[in-house]
């Protein structure tokens, strides 16, 4: 098109006035055709979710909007969850069930590479992971029990089983902190801690 109007502008059966007024119309075809980014941002992206994580997100300590929106956003069924709060919690609790279930996962592997090595630090770090591995191994055998507490809205059930993953996250970091070694799961801890106290948070304005 560019190519087309330069071809047209430098003809000579072209008055440099009608050049300009084709490169105009060329131009403002152009820029309707463009997607406007805030709206393809707002309206396709991240449709429903939005006003529902900037309620919880905005009012919380724990976690803000934009986890909240990675972590709703990372799951198909937000699409068509709306400002279903309920349904928010649902698919929050079903990430932390996920989440929990790959940090065992991880941490059974770190437990496997660790077998042999028996300097101080390192038998300190295995022991930070077998605590963690005990505290993840109840998250994982709870949340089967604490979704459906989600999904049925038992909001006592739900909070108190949500709050003891949350609780679960945060001692099994602070394990490392206390024996002052380096923990190799902080960011799964942080994922799982911000996604529990999310699923409480949606659970709380679920009406
Ligand atoms: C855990 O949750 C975080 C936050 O939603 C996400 O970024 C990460 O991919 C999740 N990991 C797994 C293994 O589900």
């Amino acid at each position: 098109m560019a190519m087309a109007a330069a071809a047209a502008a430098s003809s000579s059966y072209l008055s440099n006035a009608s050049a300009i007024l084709l490169y105009a119309a060329l131009f403002l075809a152009g820029a309707h055709a463009e997607p406007d980014p805030t709206q393809v941002a707002t309206t396709s992206q991240v449709p429903s979710i939005l006003p529902v994580c900037k309620t919880v997100g905005g009012g919380s300590t724990f976690f803000d909007v934009q986890f909240c929106l990675e972590a709703l956003g990372s799951d198909g069924r937000s699409a068509n969850a709306g400002a279903n709060y309920g349904a928010c919690s649902v698919i929050a609790a079903d990430l932390l069930t996920a989440n929990a279930t790959s940090t065992a996962d991880k941490i059974d592997g770190l437990l496997r590479e660790r077998a042999g090595k028996d300097d101080d630090e390192a038998t300190t770090t295995t022991r930070c992971l077998r605590a963690c591995r005990a505290l993840y191994g109840g998250v994982v055998r709870g949340q089967p029990g604490c979704a459906a507490a989600v999904r049925g809205r038992r909001s006592g059930e739900a909070t108190r089983c949500l709050e003891r993953a949350a609780s679960a996250a945060e001692e099994c970091e602070e394990g490392f902190r206390k024996s002052k070694v380096a923990s190799p799961v902080t960011m799964e801890n942080d994922d799982a801690f911000k996604l529990a106290k999310l699923a409480v948070a949606l659970l709380s304005w679920a009406h």
